[in-house]
Order: C-alpha cells, then structure tokens, then sequence
C-alpha cells in the first residue's frame, strides 16, 4: 500500500487482488474445506459449495467490497457512515474476526511446527503421523510444543501489523503462486496413489441424501470464512482501493481463486484418506496427519512437505493479519486507542483464549474436561468456536450485510460504487440487485434457522 495525503490506498490492482486473495486463502481452504467435504458426504457437499459461493459468496462479497470503497473506513466506520444506526454491523463483523484469529493462530503455529518437525524429525512424523499429530495436541502430556509455536505465530501476525502490510504484499506476489503449484503437483500425486480412486469417486459421488440443514449451513460458513466476508475484512481491504480500480473483476478473480485452492485441497486430501486409510475423527486433523502418506509416497517427500507446511504457514499468516488488522483498525479509529496499546490488549486476550483452544483439542479431553449439551459433548473452547463462528457468527454477519445493502443502503447505490460510476461494465447487475435484496437474505437466514433446528453435529 501506497500512503496517500489522507488514507492508504493499494498500489496497484494486482496489489489489492494477491492482498485480498491471500487473505481468503488460509487455513479456511486447506485445514477446514477438506474435512467438511469428507464428513458432508463429499460430492454434493461440492455442488451445494460451489452454489453457494456463486451466487451467494460472489453477491456478498461485492456488497463488502463497495460499502468498503465508498466510504474509505474500517468496517464500523464504514457502516456508520452509511446509515448511523447500522454501524453495530461492522461491529459484529470485528467481533467475529477476533473469536476466529484467536483459534487461528494456534493453528498457524501448528503449520510452523510440522516445518520444523519435517526439518529434524521426518521419521517420527512418518512412522504414525496420527499419533505424532495428536502427540502435538496433548495425547502425551501437555503440549509445550504447540503453545510455544501458537505463541510464536500470533506474535508474528501482531508484529507484522505493527510494521503495516506492504511487506506480506512483496511476498505474496511470490509465494502464492508457489503454493498454487505446490498443490497442483500434490493433487496429481496424490489422486496416482494406489488405492485414491476411491477418495476422487467420493468426491465425484453426489448422492443428496447425505445433504441436511445441518450440512448446507456447514458450506454456508465455510464459504463465509474461507472468502473472509462476514468478519470486516473484505470491508477494510477495499476502503484502501481508489476509485480506479474495477470491484466487478476483483471480485471475481478472489473468489474462483479462493475455491480453486479449497478444490485442489480436497482433491489432495480426501484421495489420501482412502489410500493411507488415515481418517482422523476431527477434520482438523487431514491437514497434518493423513498427507504424511502423500509425503512419504513421493522422491523428495521431506523436503516438499517441509515446502508445504511453509506455504501453509504463509497462507495463514496472510489470513491472521487481515483478520487482526480489523479489530486493530477498530480499536484506533474508533475507540481512539494507540496502536501499540491495542495490538498488545489483543495478544493477551487472544493468547488466553487461544491456549484454551489448543488445550481443549485433545489434553482437556483426556483429562476428562467437558461441557456437555443434550447429550453431544464439545470440547470447551474447541469444536465450540468454530460452530459459533461458521455456523452463527459468519452467517449473521452476512445476512445483515446483505439486507443492509439490499434494503437500506440500496443495491443501486452499490452497483453504482461497483461500477465507478459506470465506468466499468456490470453484466449481471441486475442479477445483483435481485440476489443481494431477496436471495441473499432469505436464504442465509433461512439456512441458519434450518441448521439450528436439524442440530449441531455434522456426522
Ligand atoms: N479466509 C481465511 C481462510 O480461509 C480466513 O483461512
């Protein structure tokens, strides 16, 4: 980002997309999406995603952009400016965005600590990647190693902040396209292994009886979280473009991005599954234990998974920043607080909250520390985040974004900032309007409503 006399603005449209982009593609696409594809029943779980981001992914994410871009404010700031009754919108969004980088963060630290068991310990890893993977959370004891790299991560993401985001611009220019390759070459491998036919029919297979309520609103908040919208990114990203830039292609080029990655992640995982027979019972764990077997499956395999870990390392590090980024922003220009002050009132809460999160994954549990809710058990703090995020917070945040900008704001006002004025072409603007005022509305809040009802559990 370039600062100009008043606000910083991108440098350039590449700029913007590779920073947009990279803060979508995290862990959202790589750690979460292939789970939830294998626990949803595979193939229509892709169907119902991919209409899902289409339609309502695609919508959303252009009503956050223009309310963005028209006001030039951090997402409280900006709603405020808009209707001043409406600024709690944004205000939701941040809430949001925080509950979801406190959790984030020991994950990214996880990424971190499978580069450097890759580096000195391949064979452990190898030699029962579901036991080292659940040996890191806390099935041996407590585990030091894990908080020490969460610890490590998320003062990584506050220090990148400090210093302003130019830098994870230079290298995402670099890196995402590094990890785009990456993962094309570990699909292919992956889906030639013996045995990972299975896995690519699973997730060719549609069969919509495996779809209830439940399951849709799984795909609902996992394209929420994995396009960032809902959590007051994509809002305080675009209030640094300049009118010159045109959101229609932004828009677009984010999103086939963001899915392409979650695809090429679920084609890479899920044939694994099938053919090391690693499964592991929460869908966290696909990331890290079941690619061992594509790992040690393929020549160089210690040093592409070390690669890997990285580049998974970096795609959610550029996720955490946009994510802190949001309740920083809220923080100083709304709560008038100095930067230092609230990046370090952050850390605390954010370390606190996250080492429950690590702590409940699996040591909480051995110890015999629930919480228990008509008869399904969460672990405190862990499955419980994310459902209030995915499933609640994410899907809230858009709905009344939507029905903002569909019913307050005016869908002509926003097409009016898509288009600069009608500078730039908007094919499907009429499209536009018609989703963002009945289809986005009525069908998320409908969605929440039926997933609440037909329960919390996804197996
Ligand atoms: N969009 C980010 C991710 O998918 C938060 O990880």
């Amino acid at each position: 980002m370039s600062t100009t006399e008043n606000r910083a603005e991108f440098g350039s449209t590449l700029g913007f997309i590779l920073s947009a982009a990279g803060s979508a593609v995290g862990l959202g696409n790589i750690w979460k999406f292939p789970g939830k594809a294998y626990a949803c029943g595979g193939g229509a779980f892709l169907i119902i995603y991919l209409i899902i981001v289409a339609v309502v992914g695609t919508s959303v994410m252009m009503a956050e952009f223009t309310i963005g871009r028209k006001t030039h404010r951090g997402s409280v700031g900006a709603l405020r400016m808009l209707n001043e009754k409406f600024a709690w919108i944004g205000g939701l969004g941040v809430l949001t965005g925080f509950i979801i980088v406190c959790y984030y963060c020991q994950v990214g630290g996880w990424a971190m600590y499978y580069v450097a068991a890759y580096i000195t310990d391949v064979q452990t890893v190898w030699a029962d990647p579901m036991a080292y993977f659940l040996g890191m959370l806390g099935a041996n004891g407590f585990p030091v190693g894990a908080l020490v790299w969460g610890f490590i991560f998320m003062l990584l993401t506050a220090f990148i902040i400090s210093h302003g985001t130019a830098g994870i611009e230079k290298m995402s220019t670099i890196l995402m396209p590094i990890l785009f390759i990456l993962l094309i070459g570990l699909m292919i491998r992956a889906c030639t292994l013996p045995g990972a036919s299975e896995g690519i029919k699973y997730m060719l297979h549609v069969d919509f009886s495996t779809i209830n309520g439940t399951a849709i609103l799984t795909a609902l908040g996992q394209a929420f979280f994995s396009l960032s919208l809902g959590m007051g990114v994509m809002i305080t990203y675009a209030s640094y473009l300049s009118s010159e830039d045109n959101l229609v292609s932004n828009t677009g080029i984010v999103c086939v991005l963001d899915t392409l990655v979650a695809l090429f992640a679920g084609f890479m995982i899920i044939p694994a599954v099938f053919a090391t027979g690693i499964a592991p019972g929460m869908g966290g764990g696909f990331a890290f234990a079941t690619l061992a077997g594509v790992f040690m499956a393929i020549p160089g395999g210690q040093f592409m998974g070390m690669l890997f870990y990285f580049l998974l390392f970096f795609a959610a590090v550029t996720s955490s920043t946009s994510i802190l980024e949001g309740t920083v922003a809220f923080l100083t220009e709304e709560k008038g607080m100095e930067r230092k002050k609230a990046l370090v009132g952050c850390c605390i809460i954010m370390e606190i909250v996250g080492v429950l999160y690590l702590l409940s994954q699996v040591y909480m549990n051995l110890k015999g520390i629930w919480i228990s809710k008509d008869g399904l058990q969460f672990p405190i703090f862990g499955d419980f985040l994310e459902y209030l995020t995915d499933r609640l917070l994410l899907p809230l945040g858009a709905f009344f974004t939507t029905f903002f900008v569909g019913w307050i704001w005016g869908p002509e006002n926003s097409i009016k900032e898509a288009t600069g004025d009608g500078r730039n072409k908007f094919a499907l603007a009429k499209p536009y309007a018609f989703v963002v005022k009945y289809i986005d509305p009525i069908a998320i809040g409908a969605i929440i409503v039926a997933g609440m009802v037909f329960g919390m559990s996804i197996s």
